[in-house]
């Protein structure tokens, strides 16, 4: 069942039950969660099982294809599992786009609620593929990229976003050397981007987040390339919390800062980056490092998910329907997919 090259199944359907990579346990442990509950897929998304833009799209398509499946096609219990869902987390806007695509479905059945998860599924796997080709031509037959967090197979239903752009060019033969940020705290850097590289033959070194900025500034770095969770419909993107010291960090240097995203990550009805809802996540992810305290008792901590980069720090989006460059609100209402 290889459905891309890259082989790293993130979140597809088996059986009767969605199933996950467990991304909590990598790059130790390739788990495979079944779920047949849509509270389980929940909290699942939740508690980042399955994380990464895109890919919370797909898992919560098909939370809503079970809860369809559970409740034989219960319209009312459907809507309150989509609520259930739309409550996991707030800065993905892929979230709410696959919900919503999801219930304009809502009246034809288990089968077909399904058969449009799957949808979601192949045509993101597509639409990473389409980013990547458009991305490539962006990569010089040289380059050393850095990269903040995880825009792979592992965020997406497969290739990735950044990891695809970078994917792309590799399979076009351009030598590309990687350099991942570790990515504090939940550490998908490390983790998940170095694994998902290393098992692809990709040359990737991770270094801490506190380097990247240095590392721009020695000029080792030709171009940053990252996910998002949201686009606003001026250009403002939010990422994992860092993104914006590594653009500015990019800025400073006149290093190219390119940010990959589907369609279904840009919120038009999104004015500007204060609009973007900014997760913050518990405050465990700070205090402990792998089940070890290394705060000391009592002292608060602030843990954003998130920030979002200013437009003018973007040097250009990178789509399935092509690269889109300032002014983002005009290109963008031309570009936008009918
Ligand atoms: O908290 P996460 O791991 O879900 O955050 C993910 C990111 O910030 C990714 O860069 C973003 O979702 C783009 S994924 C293609």
């Amino acid at each position: 069942m290889k459905q891309h090259e890259s082989e790293v199944y993130t979140v597809f359907w088996r059986g009767d039950a969605v199933v996950m990579i467990d991304q909590r346990v990598l790059p130790h442990e390739e788990r495979y969660n079944e779920y047949r509950d849509v509270r389980e897929v929940a909290d699942a998304i939740r508690n980042m099982v399955v994380r990464g833009a895109p890919a919370i799209g797909v898992a919560a398509a098909f939370g809503v294809a079970l809860a369809a499946r559970e409740s034989d096609g219960n319209v009312k219990a459907i809507s309150e599992a989509c609520d259930l869902l739309a409550s996991t987390r707030p800065t993905a806007v892929n979230l709410f786009w696959a919900i919503e695509r999801m219930k304009e479905h809502i009246d034809e059945g288990a089968q077909a609620l399904l058969a449009q998860a799957e949808l979601i599924l192949q045509e993101d796997i597509a639409n990473c593929k389409a980013m990547g080709s458009f991305g490539a031509e962006l990569v010089p037959d040289e380059a050393t990229i850095l990269t903040h967090c995880n825009a792979g197979a592992l965020a997406t239903g497969g290739w990735g976003t950044a990891l695809g752009v970078i994917r792309s060019a590799v399979a076009q033969g351009k030598k590309v050397r990687v350099i991942a940020d570790e990515t504090r705290p939940f550490l998908q850097g490390a983790r998940l981007t170095a694994w998902e590289l290393k098992r692809d033959g990709i040359d990737v070194t991770v270094v801490p987040d506190v380097a990247a900025a240095a590392l721009i500034a020695s000029g080792e770095v030709d171009m940053v390339v990252v996910g998002t969770d949201r686009v606003a419909r001026n250009g403002d993107v939010a990422n994992k919390i860092g993104t914006y010291g590594v653009a500015l960090a990019a800025h400073a240097d006149q290093v190219p800062f390119y940010v990959a995203a589907p369609w279904s990550t840009i919120d038009m009805n999104c004015p500007d980056g204060d609009s973007i809802p900014i997760e913050e996540r518990p405050s465990s992810e700070v205090t402990h490092v792998l089940g070890q305290r290394i705060l000391p008792e009592g002292v608060p901590v602030r843990n954003p998910a998130f920030d979002v980069t200013p437009c003018e720090l973007v040097t250009a989006l990178i789509t399935e329907v092509g690269v889109v460059r300032p002014p983002f609100e005009d290109e963008l209402k031309r570009m936008k997919p009918a």
